[in-house]
């Protein structure tokens, strides 16, 4: 996707830098060949390696798909075990990635292994670290097409609060449909507060399960697609009047502890995000945002206990 264009534009030129751990370094070998068999006009270099400075060196987008996967029962081993990862590549990062790279973190726990990160990469500017909601986002905005029987296209506004985990909080209460003259509030449209407080959010909460049920994997290129949404309108901008989610370092806004690397409304204009200000929050989703808060402050805590 990156290769066609699908997230710099159709008149950007890449080189792709791909790591991946020594065991996997055949299969990348295979990856490397099937990109240049592509003929890609736009690709002008890949870079397929197991070492980490030779992937980091010049990069100026870094997308960190590498973790330990999440299996049930984990907590703070998960957490351990991606400290290692994440130290070691931020590491990298720091001392050889562009200043200004900007860095968007899809492997889970997606917001806490981005405040890892962080903390290892601490010449990179905090507001380039960010991590991958859009995928939730994206998700929300289907389920809310599929109940009114709408394009997906014509949806907009909705917003994913807090952590890519089973407690994020879609919220529609913001969200309108492009009805030809206009828009039109989600939530009048819909008339079911009911379906908008539960099977919705629940939708939206356990469809990375429910695809992991289904495919006996992982969400693939869904995730792929939503992290080509990120980082494309993170760069080039989106159009005024519209947001997206993106888990980004908190200043504070709508109450929420600083230094947590937590889900907002953001709009973007020349590669730089902005948390969307003054949203009215009602009381059901303020006891939402502030439940998956402490769930980000509790990651937190555990992954602070693991660090150096
Ligand atoms: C997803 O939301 O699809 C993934 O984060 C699920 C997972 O745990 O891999």
């Amino acid at each position: 996707m990156i290769a066609e264009g699908a997230m710099l534009g159709p008149n950007q030129p890449v080189i792709l830098h791909l790591l991946d751990i020594e065991p996997a370094s055949e299969i990348l070998k295979g990856v490397k060949m099937e990109l240049m068999d592509g003929a890609f006009p736009l690709l002008k270099d890949v870079i397929a390696t197991t070492d980490v400075t030779e992937a980091c060196r010049g990069v100026d987008i870094a997308i960190m798909l590498g973790g330990f996967p999440r299996r049930k029962g984990d907590g703070k081993d998960l957490i351990f075990k991606n400290v290692g990862i994440y130290k070691a590549q931020a590491s990298a990062l720091d001392q050889y990635a562009d200043p200004n790279c900007k860095v968007l973190v899809v492997a889970n726990p997606a917001n806490t292994n981005a405040l890892i990160l962080k903390e290892y990469a601490p010449s990179i500017p905090e507001e380039n670290i960010t991590s991958l909601t859009r995928l939730d986002h994206n998700r929300a905005l289907s389920q809310i097409s599929e109940n009114l029987k709408v394009h997906v296209g014509d949806v907009r506004n909705a917003i994913i609060w807090g952590n890519h985990s089973s407690n994020l909080y879609p919220d529609a209460n913001h969200a309108t449909v492009d009805i030809g003259a206009g828009h039109k509030p989600v939530k009048e449209l819909i008339a079911d507060d009911q379906w908008l407080k539960t099977e919705f959010i629940t939708n939206v909460e356990q469809r990375g399960q429910a695809i992991i049920n289904a495919r006996r994997l992982s969400s693939a290129f869904s995730t792929a697609s939503a992290a080509c949404d990120h980082m494309r309108d993170w760069i080039l901008g989106i159009p005024k009047g519209t947001w997206v989610s993106m888990g980004v370092y908190s200043d504070g806004s709508y109450g929420i502890q600083p230094g947590l690397i937590y889900s907002f409304p953001v709009t973007c204009k020349k590669g730089e995000w902005s948390i969307v200000q003054g949203l009215k929050i009602d009381e059901f989703s303020r006891e939402k945002m502030d439940a998956v808060e402490r769930e980000l402050i509790e990651e937190k805590t555990m992954a602070y206990s693991c660090l150096h």
